[in-house]
């Protein structure tokens, strides 16, 4: 791979990726597309390819790019707040900016692989398997849905072109603090416990996410590349862990010994279990993930971004 883009590599996983690519391709050119709607640059630092930043929904790619296309592509540009209620502009930015980038890349049949979600599956508690229906519960949801029927309408289309789909599912780890809210419970719990606050969770925090490792992701994403297959595979750690499970993770990590401060839950409806079925990934993508939470809790610490810019006070006793 000569020439790799990257869509969305301003933000927390795409960011990740480019490392990763720049590591396992020196030689290679990146070209990163962002328009910095919710990503950051200090997560580029070290980056050593080209930046363009521009909305891919509304890029004239030819004028930009005039018909030079890269070896390789990775699309992860999304709005990525599923809070953002308004259906407009979550469709029209996540689909139109899907649309027009297969459109630019189809001459050439540029392998592509992109990010879908653990959201499609809908709010249902249980394992979610690749040919579960779908039932997206919010407009976010409903756009990767959407991606997903494009991607499908595009292959059946152009039959030799490779167009792979990774639902993403609850992913934490480096360079992720610039998302605010929409960052994962590891990032907020961790930021609680920093200042000597209780970590404050949903009563009775035996609710389970499939919390995957960003490391794992970017694996995963490389593999899917790799793998020059077509289709849509779950992307997680296949196994579901409590909000509980990952307190202790983190008292364990930061040296806290906080309890959780449990809360009723505001909202009429909440999910008490996420997991990935990894089956697939595994079999078609020839992919396993190597991270358990504690150990993707470990390398979170290590690396210095789960404390990074935060406030710590002391939770010693004073004598
Ligand atoms: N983080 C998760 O747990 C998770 C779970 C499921 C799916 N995903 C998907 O993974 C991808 C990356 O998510 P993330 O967590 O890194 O989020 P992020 O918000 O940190 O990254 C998204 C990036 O895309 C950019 N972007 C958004 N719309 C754009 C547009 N129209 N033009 C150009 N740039 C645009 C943003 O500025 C940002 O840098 C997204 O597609 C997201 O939907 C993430």
């Amino acid at each position: 791979m000569k020439s790799i883009w990257i869509t969305g590599g301003g933000g927390f996983i795409g960011s990740n990726l480019v490392f990763a690519l720049q590591e396992e391709y020196p030689s290679a050119c990146l070209t990163v597309l962002d328009d910095f709607r919710s990503g950051s640059f200090p997560n580029l630092e070290g980056f050593k390819g080209d930046f363009v930043a521009a909305d891919i929904s509304r890029l004239d790619w030819e004028g930009q790019f005039g018909g030079k296309r890269p070896d390789a592509m990775f699309h992860l540009a999304s709005i990525t707040d599923t809070t953002l209620l308004d259906q407009k502009v979550q469709t029209h930015d996540n689909v139109e900016g899907f649309r027009r980038l297969l459109d630019y890349l189809r001459p050439a049949k540029t392998p592509i692989v992109y990010a879908s979600s653990a959201a499609t599956y809908g709010i249902r508690a249980g394992v979610n398997r690749i040919g579960d229906p779908l039932a997206p519960a919010n407009a976010y949801a409903f756009s990767k849905v959407q991606l997903e029927n494009l991607a499908r309408k595009m292959q059946a289309e152009e039959p030799s072109w490779q167009i792979a789909g990774l639902r993403y599912f609850n992913v934490y780890g480096p360079r992720e603090g610039h998302k605010g809210v929409p960052a994962s419970m590891a990032w907020h719990l961790a930021g609680q416990m920093l200042l000597g606050k209780r970590p404050r969770i949903f009563k009775h925090g035996e609710q389970r996410r499939d919390f995957v490792y960003v490391k794992d992701i970017v694996s995963f994403t490389l593999a899917a590349m790799k793998a020059g297959k077509s289709g849509v595979w779950n992307a997680g750690s296949g196994q579901p862990r409590s909000f509980n499970e990952m307190v202790d993770g983190l008292n364990r990590v930061l040296g806290t010994k906080l309890r959780p401060e449990y809360f009723d839950c505001p909202y009429p409806f909440y999910q008490t279990h996420t997991e990935a079925d990894m089956s697939a990934t595994r079999r078609d993508l020839n992919i396993e993930p190597k991270f358990t939470l504690e150990k993707g809790l470990d390398d979170y610490f290590q690396s210095g971004w789960l404390t990074r810019g935060r406030a710590k006070i002391s939770t010693k006793k004073k004598k």
